[in-house]
């Protein structure tokens, strides 16, 4: 297999994007414009990953620190052939490099692995677009071959009528590409080291010049400002929504979803409108999310309904439970099957064996439960002492009482049934009632106090 360099350009500052945080920094579907480029490259199975840097340079290797990328720094920005340049003492000559952009993000890898499947020639990624305005424009002669990339400040006006347009992204022998690069100039319009001239110097020694397209439009689009951010979030929720409802999930409003990262669907899931889902999530066969949850690395089995406004982040639900609606699953939680939980409930780091219940208004932190347990409303899990966390266990057909505080470390034997109300700080026996209350009192003839009146 011949070796594949990938060069990302991400020197530009970004100046439309008006933020001190760097362009490629941005995102789009919850993931950096450049880590889209990168996860990309990675799928390609490269040799080396280089990503060229210059405004923001720190704050992109931080978040880049633990990815498989190399840098080199561009200062200052002399131009997109400039920019290659400074890799290429981190390349060696074999083999291809494939330049990418930072703020193109949405580049498919099957387009890339078109684009670089030739490896003697220059292969540049063009399209054709109806208004060609602002790009470079792809000049071919008479037999149709490819003689020159002309950008659009410095194009004919008969060159700038041309709508086959220069995508950026392209593909070359190594060493000829390090060859060109050093014989650049900047005598153009604007006065920089266009990477595109390349071509012109191809052609000039005898080299075939290939071209390949996109498979999507999208796949090239740009981000220069917020406007263009937002428009291609749009276009490619659009595409996320497209591609489940051609697998068969029940998308109410396929422009009320998001989806930031990965979703996959069994059969007969239905998702109701403005629901986000995060990360890694799997929904099961029959899964139906209400409006407006938040999923992030999750998983429901199948037959399990998420009620409106509920927020699951890195849980596991069993098959056919009943979450929400106004319910909150935090990380660590585990449910078995037809478990329910119900409004205001908050389970965090948690294991709920099969068909146990927390209908209202509990906090069920670091707690193992049974099966077929009962919480009560505002049932509390005392789990932290202001220093350290310790855990509550229940254990199977425990029956809470309601507004019952567990003050851990402690245990719910098999069976017990706790009294409303009551403060528990010792371990319970199985099958046995506890109750910790003051007595009642009634006090008779007492009066409520009455509001002062000003000539008091
Ligand atoms: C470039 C192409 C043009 C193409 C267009 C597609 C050249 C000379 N022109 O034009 O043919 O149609 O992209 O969008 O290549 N960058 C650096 N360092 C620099 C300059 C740029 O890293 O010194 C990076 C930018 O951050 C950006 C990318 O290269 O990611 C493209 O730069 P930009 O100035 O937008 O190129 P265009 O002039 O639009
Ligand atoms: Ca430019």
């Amino acid at each position: 297999m011949v070796t594949l360099n990938i060069v990302i350009l991400a020197a530009g500052k970004g100046t439309r994007m008006y933020s001190d945080k760097p362009k490629v920094l941005h995102q789009i579907a919850g993931k950096s414009l450049l880590r889209h480029v990168v996860d990309a490259a990675i799928s390609l199975d490269p040799y080396k990953i280089i990503v060229v840097h210059g405004h923001g340079g720190e704050q992109v290797q931080q978040e880049f620190a633990s990815m498989p990328v190399q840098f080199a720094k561009q200062e200052p920005q002399l131009g997109t052939g400039h920019a290659v340049q400074q890799a290429m003492p981190m390349l060696d000559d074999d083999g291809i490099t494939l330049v990418l952009y930072g703020d193109v993000p949405l580049i498919q890898v099957r387009t890339l692995e078109k684009l670089s499947a030739e490896s003697n020639s220059l292969t540049i990624l063009t399209q054709i677009l109806e208004d060609p305005k602002g790009y470079g424009r792809i000049v071919r002669d008479s037999q149709g071959s490819v003689t020159s990339i002309v950008e659009e400040k410095d194009a004919s006006d008969e060159q700038r009528k041309l709508t086959e347009v220069n995508t950026g992204i392209l593909a070359a022998p190594t060493n000829l590409l390090r060859e060109w690069l050093s014989r650049l100039s900047n005598v153009n319009i604007q006065g920089e080291y266009y990477l595109t001239d390349i071509v012109a110097m191809a052609v000039e020694q005898g080299i075939a010049i290939h071209t390949s397209q996109p498979n999507s439009a999208w796949e090239v689009i740009g981000i220069n400002n917020k406007m263009q951010l937002s428009q291609l979030e749009r276009m490619w929720q659009a595409e996320q929504a497209k591609r489940l409802l051609t697998q068969g999930v029940t998308i109410i409003d396929p422009s009320r979803i998001e989806i930031r990262g990965e979703l996959t669907c069994e059969s007969d899931v239905e998702i109701d409108i403005g629901c986000i889902f995060e990360g890694r999530v799997h929904l099961g066969k029959g899964v139906k999310v209400n409006a407006y949850c938040v999923v992030k690395d999750s998983s429901v089995a199948a037959g399990s309904c998420i009620e409106t406004y509920s927020h699951i982040v890195q849980a596991e639900i069993g098959e056919c439970c009943k979450i929400g609606p106004y319910a909150r699953i935090r990380p660590g939680s585990k449910l078995a099957n037809e478990v329910h939980i119900g409004n205001f409930v908050e389970i965090k780091n948690s294991q709920i064996a099969s068909k146990s219940k927390a209908n209202h208004l509990s906090y069920i932190g670091d707690a193992s439960i049974g099966g077929r347990v009962n919480i009560g409303a505002g049932t509390i899990t005392c789990n932290y002492d202001g220093a350290n966390k310790f855990r509550t266990v229940i254990e199977d057909d425990v029956f809470i009482g309601s507004d019952t505080q567990l003050v851990a470390p402690v245990t719910i034997s098999s069976g017990s049934t706790i009294g409303a109300g009551s403060t528990i700080v010792r371990d319970t026996p199985a099958g046995e009632l506890s109750l910790s209350r003051s007595k009642q009192v009634n006090v008779s003839g007492w009066q409520r106090p009455v509001k002062k009146t000003s000539e008091n």
